[in-house]
């Protein structure tokens, strides 16, 4: 266990160590104990937390703002179209001035080649801790939770072969920071991780090669298919959800016409009957329902999708704990 990582940004946990991840989860397993039992957990009491916000959030924003609460203190929800940020606020003034007020900033912004690069500029002018709660690269705080939610039902990771699939959605181009994170994540587990696209989907290469790599280290496995079915074949965790073409088409109208091209990539009963007896569905969420996986699968006995978002409280009071204490 690392006791170290007060002060600490979370912006990618490529650059956290494998110790200091499961010393997060370590500290998520006690917190989510404790709110069982209703043993109060004051760690961060009159501590504030901005969360900035330039996209919209359900889950993440109420998570949060609950788990701040729940650690005694309190959360800023902060709107950038509210803001002066429109009318000239940098990211070095956000930095400065909300680092001034507060004991952590979180920011999302999941602007394509931007949300990364503002927040690491926010992080250099900030004297407390940047947590990111989305950018246009990495999810740290979903990963979190869903390594977690694995943990919980599948006990040792290791061996374990997830399903990392593009679906389709109707809605629009999604960020790549969830199978980005995941990919790179679960590969420093020792699984077997299947990253499933069809061609226009591709992730960055620096990315599937930093994966292959993790995988290489941790005795797991990476592959790169383009078959949606070859991917759930036996699969112990399917993870299939949609995102954008963003490496083909950033124009909106040109990545919605290429996903348009597999409007048959759901997840449905079929689908799901090839992946093991046992396995488990998972989804962020929100989730385009009868689109993007069918309703029997995401209400059905394999569907783990509130556990995982109920992780997402205990996974960011752990690294807010750790952070800002
Ligand atoms: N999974 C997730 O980040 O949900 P929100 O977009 O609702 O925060």
């Amino acid at each position: 266990m690392q006791t170290n990582l007060r002060g600490r940004d979370l912006i990618s946990l490529q650059e956290w160590t494998k110790e200091e991840i499961d010393t997060i989860l370590d500290v998520a397993f006690q917190l989510k104990r404790e709110r069982a039992l209703g043993i109060p957990h004051p760690l961060l009491r009159d501590r504030v937390l901005a969360m900035l916000f330039f996209f919209s959030s359900t889950r993440t924003r109420a998570s949060f703002e609950a788990g701040m609460a729940q650690l005694g203190g309190h959360a800023q929800f902060i709107e950038s179209r509210t803001t002066q940020i429109s009318h000239g606020d940098t990211a070095k003034e956000i930095g400065e001035i909300l680092g001034r007020y507060n004991d952590g900033i979180a920011i999302r912004n999941v602007d394509w080649g931007v949300g990364n690069g503002y927040i690491r500029d926010v992080a250099a002018a900030s004297r407390v801790p940047v947590l990111n709660m989305q950018c246009d690269l990495y999810h740290p705080h979903q990963s979190l939770a869903d390594l977690m939610t694995i943990l919980e039902k599948k006990g040792s990771p290791k061996g374990l072969t997830i399903d990392i699939s593009w679906a389709y959605a109707a809605s629009y181009q999604k960020p790549i920071s969830v199978p980005v994170d995941l990919s790179l994540l679960t590969s420093r587990y020792g699984m077997h991780v299947r990253l499933v696209h069809p061609p226009e989907f591709r992730l960055p290469t620096d990315v599937v090669d930093q994966a292959a790599e993790n995988a290489r280290r941790s005795g797991g496995s990476f592959e790169v298919m383009d078959d949606f079915d070859a991917g759930m074949r036996g699969a112990d965790i399917v993870y299939a959800k949609s995102w954008g073409a963003l490496l083909t088409a950033t124009d909106e109208a040109d990545g919605k016409a290429i996903a348009d091209r597999y409007t048959d990539w759901i997840t449905d009963e079929r689908r799901l009957a090839l992946a093991a007896g046992d396995a488990i569905y998972m989804h962020p969420l929100p989730a385009d329902r009868g689109v993007e996986v069918a309703d029997a699968v995401i209400d059905g006995p394999h569907s783990v999708v509130y556990d995982e978002a109920e992780n997402r409280l205990h996974a960011q009071k752990a690294v807010m704990a750790l952070t800002m204490g």
